[in-house]
Parts: C-alpha cells; sequence; structure tokens
C-alpha cells in the first residue's frame, strides 16, 4: 500500500453558531475536523500537534491497528494525553476495513468538536461491490454546545443530572433551518437528475441516536462500519454515536428542493432530551423554480419509535461474497455476560454529593470503569503492577430480571469502582452478549463499541436474554460486522469475534455521559507465540504519563 502523511493542529479557535460565539478546540480550524483519504493496505501518518490548553489524545475509530495498540488513542487506556506545546505522530495501518470510518479526540468529551470522516477506498486494483457512483459526499453528524463541554462535563460528573443536552444537532457543521440564525448556512448538497451518489455518514453526536431520511428518495445501504453490507433499500436509517454507514441515493425525483433531516430517537424516560430536528437541503442542479419550502420527509420515524430503530438494525446482513466472505467464529472458548447499567455508584470515603455519598454512575457488569493514571497498555507491557486489576467479572454478580419495571434494591443499583479488565488469550473466541437492565428505570439503548475489531452481530432482541431459547436464533451464516452496536432499551444483543489482535483495547457506550459514568472496560489480548502474533514494538516516543487531560485520570 501506499503511505500518507497529515499534519492535524489542535487549537481553539471563535465558531458562532446560533448566534452566539464561543471557543472551542478543532483540528486545523475545522468543525467538522478534516476529512483523510487512504486505499485499503496504506498506512496513514498523522502529526498531531496540540497548540490547545490541555491534554488530548486521538482515536482511529473502526480501524483495528493490527498489533498496533500503542496508536489506537483512548486516553489511559493506550496511551497518556498529548501535552500542550507537543506534537505525537500516529501511525494507523489500515488492513481490513473497507468504506468509511471515522477519527475523532479520546479525552474527555472533546470529541464534539475534534473529529473527522476517515473514507477508505477499495485496495487499487479493485473496485466497490456496487455500480461505481457518480459522486461521493461525506455527511458527519454533531452536537453543538453554546456552553463549553468540559465545563457540561464537569457538571454530569458532579451531578450525573441531564445538563449535558446539546443545543442543536449539526450536519457538516451547520445545524440548518429549523434552529435560530441558521438557516442562511444550511448545508447544502447539489445533485444532478439521475446520478447515484454515495454517502458517507458518520455520527458524531455525543449522547443521541439518529433518524436520517432524505424527502421522496429511497436510501440503499451498502456499508456499515468500515465493510460491506448486502444492499438494503430503506426510506430511513438509524444510526447511533460511533456508527458510520454507506448509503447510496440516486436523484430519480422531479427537480427540486428536498429536506435532509436527522432526527434524534430516545427509548428512555426522561423526557426533557433534545427532540429538535437538524436539516440539510438535498438540491438538484438545473433550470427549475425551487419551491418556497424544500419537500419534507413524510415517514421519518417520531422520538421514541422503538419498533423503527429495531426493524432498521436487524435487517442488516454482510455481504458474505467471495471477495468479502464472513468467518464467523463458530466454537466459543471464552463467553461473556455483561449487564448494561446507569444507576448509582459507592465513591470512596461516601465523598460523592449524591445520596448517601453515592453518585450517579455507569457500569458494566455492575464495575464502574475508573481510568488509571498510567495508561493500562504501558503498565501491561512493562509488566508494571497496581493500575489495574485483571478480574473484571464474565458474569453480572446478582441475576435477576433485569429489564423488571421495579430493580431498586441497592445491591444491583449501586455499582462498585474499579479499572477491571478482561485478560484473552491469542486467538481466543469471544461471545458476548449484553444485556440491557431497567435499574432505577433507566434503560435505554446504549450503542456498545470495541476497539481493535470487527465484530459479528450474531443476535439481538427484547426482553431478558434467554439462554436455551435465545443462541437458536443467532445469525451465523451473514451476519454483520460492525463496531459498534446499539443493545436495545430492555433487550440484548450477542456477539462474536476472534481475539486475533494482540494489545489493550477499550469497549465501551458510545454515548459520552454514559463512557465518564464508567460504562467501560479493557480487553488485554495476550501475545500468541509468532513474531506475527505479538505486539509491535513501542515507538521510540509516547507522550509522557505527566500532563492530564483537563480533567485527567478518574
Ligand atoms: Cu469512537 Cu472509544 O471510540
Ligand atoms: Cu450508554
Amino acid at each position: 500500500g501506499n503511505v500518507h502523511y497529515y499534519d492535524f493542529v489542535l487549537k481553539e479557535s471563535n465558531f458562532t453558531r446560533l448566534c452566539s460565539t464561543k471557543s472551542m478546540l478543532t483540528v486545523d480550524d475545522s468543525f467538522p475536523g478534516p476529512m483523510i483519504r487512504a486505499h485499503k493496505g496504506d498506512t496513514v501518518y498523522v502529526n498531531v500537534y496540540n497548540q490547545g490548553r490541555y491534554g488530548v489524545t486521538i482515536h482511529w475509530h473502526g480501524i483495528k491497528q493490527p498489533r498496533n495498540p500503542w496508536f489506537d488513542g483512548p486516553e489511559y487506556i493506550t496511551q497518556c494525553p498529548i501535552s500542550p506545546g507537543t506534537n505525537f505522530t500516529y501511525q494507523v495501518l489500515l488492513s481490513s476495513e473497507e468504506g468509511t470510518v471515522w477519527w475523532h479526540a479520546h479525552s474527555d468529551w472533546t470529541r464534539s468538536s475534534v473529529h473527522g470522516a476517515f473514507v477508505i477506498l477499495p485496495a487499487e486494483g479493485t473496485t466497490y461491490p456496487f455500480p461505481k457512483p457518480d459522486g461521493e459526499q461525506v455527511i458527519v453528524f454533531a452536537s453543538w454546545y453554546k456552553e463549553d463541554v468540559e465545563t457540561l462535563m464537569d457538571e454530569a460528573l458532579r451531578s450525573g443530572g441531564l445538563t449535558t443536552l446539546s443545543d442543536a444537532y449539526t450536519i457538516n457543521g451547520q445545524p440548518g433551518d429549523f434552529y435560530d440564525c441558521s438557516n442562511e448556512t444550511t448545508y447544502r448538497m447539489s445533485v444532478d437528475y439521475g446520478k447515484t451518489y454515495l454517502l458517507r455518514i458518520v455520527n458524531s453526536i455525543m449522547n443521541t441516536d439518529m433518524f436520517v431520511a432524505i424527502a421522496d428518495h429511497n436510501l440503499t445501504v451498502v456499508g456499515w462500519d468500515g465493510s460491506y453490507i448486502k444492499p438494503l433499500e430503506v426510506s430511513y436509517i438509524m444510526i447511533t454515536p460511533g456508527q458510520t454507514m454507506d448509503v447510496l441515493v440516486t436523484a430519480n425525483q422531479s427537480p427540486s428542493y428536498y429536506y435532509m433531516l436527522a432526527s434524534p430517537y430516545f427509548d428512555g424516560q426522561a423526557d426533557d432530551f433534545d427532540k429538535s430536528i437538524t436539516s440539510a437541503i438535498f438540491q438538484y442542479n438545473g433550470n427549475y423554480t425551487p419551491p418556497s419550502i424544500p419537500v419534507y420527509p413524510r415517514n421519518i420515524p417520531g422520538f421514541y419509535d422503538v419498533g423503527a430503530a429495531s426493524f432498521y438494525t436487524t435487517k442488516l446482513r454482510s455481504l458474505a461474497s467471495p471477495e468479502h466472505p464472513v468467518d464467523v467464529p463458530l466454537n466459543v472458548t471464552t463467553r461473556m455476560f455483561i449487564t448494561v447499567s446507569i444507576g448509582m455508584m459507592r465513591c470512596p470515603n461516601d465523598s460523592c454529593s449524591g445520596p448517601d455519598g453515592n453518585r450517579l454512575a455507569s457500569s458494566l457488569n455492575n464495575i464502574s470503569f475508573a481510568n488509571p493514571k498510567l495508561d493500562i497498555l504501558e503498565a501491561y507491557y512493562r509488566h508494571i503492577s497496581g493500575y489495574y486489576d485483571t478480574n473484571f467479572p464474565d458474569k453480572p454478580p446478582h441475576l435477576f430480571n433485569f429489564t423488571s419495571e421495579d430493580l431498586l434494591t441497592d445491591n444491583v443499583t449501586i455499582s462498585d469502582q474499579g479499572t477491571r479488565v478482561k485478560v484473552l488469550n491469542y486467538n481466543e473466541t469471544v461471545e458476548i452478549t449484553f444485556q440491557g437492565t431497567n435499574v432505577m428505570n433507566s434503560g435505554e439503548n446504549h450503542p456498545m463499541h470495541l476497539h481493535g475489531f470487527r465484530f459479528y452481530v450474531v443476535g439481538t432482541g427484547v426482553g431478558n436474554f434467554d439462554n436455551v431459547t435465545d443462541p437458536l436464533t443467532y445469525n451465523l451464516v451473514d451476519p454483520p460486522e460492525a463496531n459498534t452496536v446499539p443493545i436495545p432499551k430492555d433487550g440484548w444483543a450477542t456477539i462474536r469475534f476472534v481475539a486475533s489482535n494482540p494489545g489493550v483495547w477499550f469497549m465501551h457506550c458510545h454515548f459520552d455521559r454514559h463512557m465518564s459514568w464508567g460504562m467501560d472496560t479493557a480487553f488485554i489480548v495476550r501475545n500468541g507465540n509468532t513474531e506475527e502474533s505479538t505486539i509491535l514494538p513501542p515507538p521510540a516516543y509516547m507522550p509522557p504519563c505527566e500532563t492530564d487531560s483537563l480533567y485527567g485520570p478518574r
């Protein structure tokens, strides 16, 4: 493959949206940040200069980085933050991914303004598994906050409150026609009648899944999370934070202006979520009288439409063709059952401001994850003890009716804080069933994301997972591959992967609110006994663990 070099300059700059101006951290003064384009099999070097005020890291979301965890990026997991005034060069190895993935900051909540698309074209000499589109367009969804996000994060950690709602959602940086002071700058995509476009859609919104539709136009989904799927024709898509979708759309309607809308999906209880809608205009070129208002999509699902969300997700199938084969592991050697909850956390010495010295927290198997002061990869690689424990539980400590309305007893609502990871041997075949819970009536969809791998989503369902009947429904023939899977509210999802990537790999909910409340863990995959199954040597320079990101390890 070829080698590409990018420079990313991280610095604060002023942006005005919704009639108010604020300073925020961006890459190269752009929001969203610059797109990276390369071919499958290439290597990309990104030199990140931090000219901001606090330590930051960048993650290459959806890129496996085989044997190369040093450059994966999550702070305190594979590296310490890049201090202000210094730089760090990431080496990004493109192996099996093809389609659209993305990159984003992986420190505190800086991802809200530090993110961009990462387009991986077919390897030289190969082509798409669908007719070559006439044009391509990256569509990035993000959140806009009038306030400083780091202040909001601090509030969320202290109070656990919902002070973290965005003020707007954006499409390619613009809120669109339905927000104050925004309709002059609404993002417009101009199209020629009769042509087909590949939309490369990235959801970088901080805390909300989205439904997306273009009025009167069908969408054909052809890719998910950096691999191709069987073409699926739909009138809307559902996309969670962390997911990417490749979608074909043909401009085959009467020339006019059509709205592309993204509206939030939420399946929980709280009523105060941001229900606003962001818009762009899908605009035909040519001579015609434009409508006074663009055509509005008639069938975009509503805020609480659980059926529409799961209908969409369960329809995705991998391509499973000779060029894009599936290789679902059939003999599972490590099986994990992980509950995904929002509840309360016991704080050391009752030091938190919530009831009984507790605070709102998220957890996996009742463990609320805390970042260590030295990154786990460094501690593991250099055999430095005291920074993490290897006893992440394979099962939740209490078995109960996870989805009942009434999960309020202390032993299920209060989690313990810890840095507990799961160790896997090289090439183990892993199955994880994630079970959503309704602890404290806070059940909602959780987009679970795994670094270092693409996994097969072999099953998903509603209610409590039944380990006798539900496995009979698994799709082991053409399950889709992904790096982020929605665990439906009060439901479950099962994934499988082969632990063929030695290193340290983070796993977390991709709602940043839940991630910073502790809905995380990490896998350590041991080296195998060949050179090809051994972690690459560390680079000569890794950022030292001296300067923290703004809030540092928690
Ligand atoms: Cu897109 Cu750990 O993240
Ligand atoms: Cu979550």
